[in-house]
């Protein structure tokens, strides 16, 4: 059997999206069928509309979802019909080198779902991130399903699915924030946010939150910034450095992805500290760096690949601790949009008015 859906299909190279027609099988072997109840709009669907990614179009957008599971396929264990779930892009194959070695966020051989969808010509659809969420319904590898508390609210948990985990995993994880650790987080999008909130779960005794529009600041604050920096017209360097006694902050988060605050966040750790990358840079930025400081400063400097998160154990806890209400989830929600309406949240996205436009089916 297969089924008809509404979703939104990215046709070609920065064409507006469209709301289509597609059919999605019934899961085969080691696959579940998801019936979306939401998915979070991210810079990562306007890249691969916008050819950034590759060229395989028709893609089917949307990767940072929440819904429940409809049918699964043969051999299908760990989720069941009925189970909210939140979708993954990074379904680790217990089997390669990294999995073996103990460090499975950096497997490289993940698991999606093998039959395609298609457009209602039979055109075979790309899903962004093997997921495809913008949709009523998708097809993935059931190991990209998580089971979470079905009390959660299906918008705030489907944001754990991509940025919010970025940034709380580039705390918790790779940062490994401590209880009275300085943490500076430079660029508070949707990323940075998650990761001033991370910081909190984790102990921080100081958090100091550096953007340059006072919009973020704000909202920076609500998630628990003790400290906020406009570096537009300020060094953030020797912000940070005053607000943390001359030292730097133990653990600086960079959530921009870009040469200058890089370079920030270099210079605003403390000796011995932690950088955590977890900005995207583009493949032409460059940094040149004196290799005397790179020498002298010590401590570490650590990339976060999705926040280095193993999502069967993260993202019940995290959610666990949103139901508690030590986790405000909700406030990355700006709007909640139509399926299509996700174009427009592409534009402001694009200008920085929203942390998440979050699209509830
Ligand atoms: N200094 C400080 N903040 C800056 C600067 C700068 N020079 N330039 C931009 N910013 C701020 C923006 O004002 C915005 O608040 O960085 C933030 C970026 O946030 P978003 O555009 O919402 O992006 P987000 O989804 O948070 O992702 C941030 O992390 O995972 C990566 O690919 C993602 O590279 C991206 C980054
Ligand atoms: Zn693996
Ligand atoms: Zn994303």
């Amino acid at each position: 059997m297969t089924h008809q859906v509404r979703a939104v299909v990215a046709r070609g190279k920065g064409a507006p999206v469209s709301l289509e027609t597609i059919i999605v099988p019934d899961p085969g072997p080691g696959e579940a069928l998801v019936k979306i109840e939401a998915c979070g709009v991210c810079h990562t669907d306007l890249h691969y509309r916008e050819g950034g990614i590759n060229d395989d179009f028709p893609f089917l957008l949307g990767h940072e979802a929440a819904g429940v599971v409809e049918s699964v396929g043969e051999g299908v264990t760990d989720v069941a019909p009925g189970d909210f779930v939140i979708l993954n892009w990074r379904a680790v194959c217990g089997n390669c080198r990294a999995c073996r070695r103990g460090r499975p966020w950096y497997c490289f051989s993940t698991h999606n779902a093998k039959q395609k969808m298609t457009l209602t010509d039979g055109t075979e659809l790309a899903p962004a991130l093997g997921i495809g969420a913008f949709a009523e319904k998708t097809l993935v590898a059931a190991g990209q399903c998580t089971k979470v508390d079905r009390t959660a609210s299906a918008a705030a948990a489907g944001l754990l699915g991509c940025g919010v985990m970025a940034g709380i995993g580039a705390a918790i994880n790779t940062g490994n924030v401590g209880r009275g650790d300085s943490v500076a987080v430079i660029g508070c999008g949707g990323v940075g946010a998650a990761a001033i909130a991370g910081s909190n779960l984790a102990g921080a005794a100081k958090v100091i939150a550096v953007d340059i529009d006072d919009r973020k600041l704000d909202t920076a604050r609500k998630l628990g910034a003790t400290h906020t920096v406009n570096s537009k017209d300020t060094d953030a360097v020797e912000a940070i450095r005053e607000l943390t006694g001359g030292f730097g902050a133990d653990v600086v988060i960079e959530a921009v992805g870009r040469p200058e605050t890089y370079k920030q966040a270099f210079y605003a750790r403390d000796l011995a500290g932690t950088v955590v990358l977890v900005g995207v840079p583009t493949p032409e930025m460059k940094l040149e760096l004196p290799l005397l400081d790179v020498f002298g400063r010590g401590g570490a400097l650590k990339s976060s690949w999705y926040g280095d998160c193993l999502p069967s154990r993260d993202f019940p806890m995290l959610i666990d601790l949103y139901l508690q209400g030590r986790l405000d989830l909700d406030a990355f929600v700006t709007e909640t949009i139509a399926l299509d309406d996700v174009e427009k949240a592409f534009e402001r996205m694009h200008h920085g008015d929203v942390l998440r436009s979050v699209v509830v089916l």
